[in-house]
């Protein structure tokens, strides 16, 4: 993929999450049933800003990062989002047994973990760099 192209994937998929979190949000609304309201917020705060702000680094600082990298970023933050907020909306609606969500929280919040730590080495191995380069 294009270097240029991987912010827009940031940004397509956080949209996509944001489209599913807000209509969430007006669900819990019309239907006065908050009880899935932790996945919902999980869903906005990591799918919808996190995802758009790793976007918003690529496309603006993180330029010279490696696609490798982007593209480690993207899959494991995404592949996070897509097991941990089911999961965790499965738990807290009460909807599946313990076997079923249990695993997709637990490797999905594993992999959301490792997903930021992707992102932080590569902000911070950033910052030296530049720092390097000017002295
Ligand atoms: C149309 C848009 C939205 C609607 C209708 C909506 C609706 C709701 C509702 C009904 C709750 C449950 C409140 C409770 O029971 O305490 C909630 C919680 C929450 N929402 Fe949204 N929401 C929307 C968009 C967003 C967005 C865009 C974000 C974040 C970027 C967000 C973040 C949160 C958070 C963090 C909570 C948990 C707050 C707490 O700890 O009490 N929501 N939302
Ligand atoms: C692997 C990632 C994460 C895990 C496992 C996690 C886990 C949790 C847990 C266990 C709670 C308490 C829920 C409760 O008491 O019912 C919580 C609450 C909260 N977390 Fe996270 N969190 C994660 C990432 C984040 C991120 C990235 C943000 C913000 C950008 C965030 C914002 C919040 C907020 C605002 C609350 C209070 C509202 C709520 O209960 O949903 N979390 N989180």
């Amino acid at each position: 993929m294009n270097r240029s192209r991987w912010p827009h994937a940031f940004f397509a998929s956080a949209a996509f999450y944001a489209m599913v979190g807000v209509s969430w949000g007006l669900a819990m609304g019309i239907t006065h049933n908050h009880a899935t309201y932790s996945a919902h917020a999980h869903l906005n705060l990591l799918g919808w800003l996190s995802l758009a702000t790793m976007g918003t680094f690529y496309a603006t600082l993180g330029q010279d990062v490696s696609n490798k990298v982007k593209a480690a970023n993207f899959v494991i933050s995404n592949l996070g989002v897509l097991l941990m907020i089911p999961g965790v909306g499965m738990y807290l609606g009460q909807m599946t047994p313990p076997a079923i969500y249990g695993p997709m929280i637990a490797a999905g919040s594993l992999l959301v973990v490792l997903g930021f730590f992707v992102f932080g080495v590569t902000a911070i191995r950033g910052l030296f760099r530049t720092v390097a380069n000017a002295a």
